[in-house]
């Protein structure tokens, strides 16, 4: 079957090459004459663990290309994934949908052949009537159907999400969107993933549903962190023992410094808006997205408090490890590192950092952070060490060395990946998330 991606950013060329492995024949296509040129010369336009490998074996099996060229790109494809960014539009939260009607525009004046074409961009309810409306509106004497396919893959996790994952749900209001989508994904009939076919509206809102969810899960912990922190008790058992009810469950119950990434902070304000336009508000996820800003600033103000207060702080260096909003990427994007440094260098604070991956990424959002080559060299000479994310390489830093290097043993750890009595022990003054 031959299926095209139109956008080939995160979401399209790992579903992309997912889709190739699994023995289809696919295009990514992007206007992006740069990115496009990069691909075909095996450079990968992000940082995804194995996809440059995938990519690799997958175009030279010929299954997989790229094109700059959508009419070429979509023709004799039964399927028309349109994977481009869907962005928090400036000023008012929605999601930008002009990328996503523009596409959907060029399809519709360029479609030789009969085509299912399937949203696969985190788009608000309805978005899918108005795809349905663009192609309605060329008058098209081919047949299609307008499905709607969220994804719900982990940056750092993709691949491993796109074929292993916990569910795929499919809206579509049709029989030969249906039938077109079963071929699209019988390949991961073996692994028995759960297939959900839901009318396309409901599809829409469980991506957002989905997201949202979560980051309210994320945000109770925090909460409950601070608590612990006040009652003397450990966030680390209360997730425990709360996430060992079924109900519950034991995922997405870290505490930290408050969840950024590419999707939950801009589908959490999406959702709001939707629930605004149609006036049932959610005033559960208002409360999240207000609780996880604040968060932000507050994890540079524990930093702060940890130097001995603002005041004493003037003047004194912070070693900043981590800088991406997760381990395994090098994405910024309402990372909790941003306003972290920021909340530091307003207070004249001298902030040295260092990311395993993020660091091209980071130095233009937070130009007055000296950007070094190491954790031990941030470390020298700091007034304390702050570790933002959790990247594997800062779990086993030499506690000795970093003593010796450091101006003061402080080590405050956001991600709570260290034992408290270990690094006491070893001479530190140290400082988590809701572990009194
Ligand atoms: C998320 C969803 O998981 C995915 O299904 C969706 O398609 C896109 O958004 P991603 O943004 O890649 O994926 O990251 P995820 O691993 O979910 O983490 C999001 C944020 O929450 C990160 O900042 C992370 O540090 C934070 N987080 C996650 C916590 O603070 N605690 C947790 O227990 C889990």
């Amino acid at each position: 079957m031959k299926i095209a991606m139109v956008g080939s950013g995160y979401v399209g060329l790992v579903s992309g090459a997912c889709f190739a492995d699994f023995g289809h024949d696919v295009v990514c296509i992007d206007k992006d004459d740069s990115k496009i040129e990069a691909l075909r010369n095996g450079v990968m336009p992000i940082y995804e663990p194995g996809l440059d490998a995938l990519v690799g074996t997958n175009v030279k099996a010929g299954r997989l290309s790229f094109s700059t060229d959508l009419a070429e790109g979509i023709r004799g494809a039964s399927a028309i994934f349109i994977a481009v960014g869907t962005p928090s539009r400036r000023g008012d939260g929605h999601a930008d949908l002009t990328f996503v009607h523009a596409v959907a525009k060029e399809i519709a004046e360029t479609l030789e052949n009969d085509a299912v074409i399937v949203t696969k961009s985190t788009v608000p309810v309805g978005t899918g009537d108005q795809v349905e409306r663009i192609l309605a509106d060329a008058n098209l004497s081919v047949r299609t159907a307008v499905v709607s396919n969220p994804e719900f893959l982990r940056e750092g996790a993709a691949i491993g999400d796109f074929k292993r994952p916990d569910r795929i749900v499919i809206g579509c209001e049709d029989e030969f969107g249906r039938e077109v989508m079963n071929e699209v994904y019988r390949p991961l009939y073996l692994n028995q993933s759960p297939i959900l076919f839901t009318a396309r509206r409901s599809a829409e809102l469980i991506k957002y549903a989905a997201n949202a969810f979560l980051a309210t899960k994320i945000t109770f912990i925090n909460e409950m962190a601070d608590l612990c922190e006040k009652v003397g008790a450990d966030v680390q058992d209360v997730a425990r023992g709360i996430g060992l009810d079924n109900r519950i469950g034991p995922k997405f119950l870290h505490a930290g410094p408050g969840y950024g990434g590419s999707c939950f902070p801009k589908d959490t304000l999406a959702l709001l808006k939707t629930a605004e336009d149609y006036e049932s508000p959610t005033r559960i996820v208002e409360a999240v997205v207000k609780v996880n800003d604040s968060r932000k600033r507050a994890m540079g103000r524990k930093v702060l408090d940890a130097l001995g207060g603002a005041d004493e702080a003037r003047g004194k260096k912070v070693a900043l490890l981590g800088l991406t909003f997760k381990p395994n990427t090098d994405d910024m994007r309402d990372s909790p590192a941003i306003a972290v440094a920021q909340t530091l260098t307003d207070a004249g604070v001298k902030v040295a950092a260092y990311d395993p991956e993020g660091m091209e990424q980071a130095r233009p959002l937070m130009p007055e952070v000296e950007m070094v080559s190491g954790p031990y060299e941030a470390i020298e000479g700091a007034d304390a060490v702050a570790i933002v994310t959790e990247w594997d390489a800062f779990r086993a830093l030499d506690l000795k060395r970093v003593k010796e290097l450091a101006n003061a043993p402080v080590l405050v750890d956001l991600r709570n990946i260290y034992t408290p009595d270990i690094v006491r022990e070893a001479g530190f003054t140290y400082e988590s998330i809701g572990r009194a």
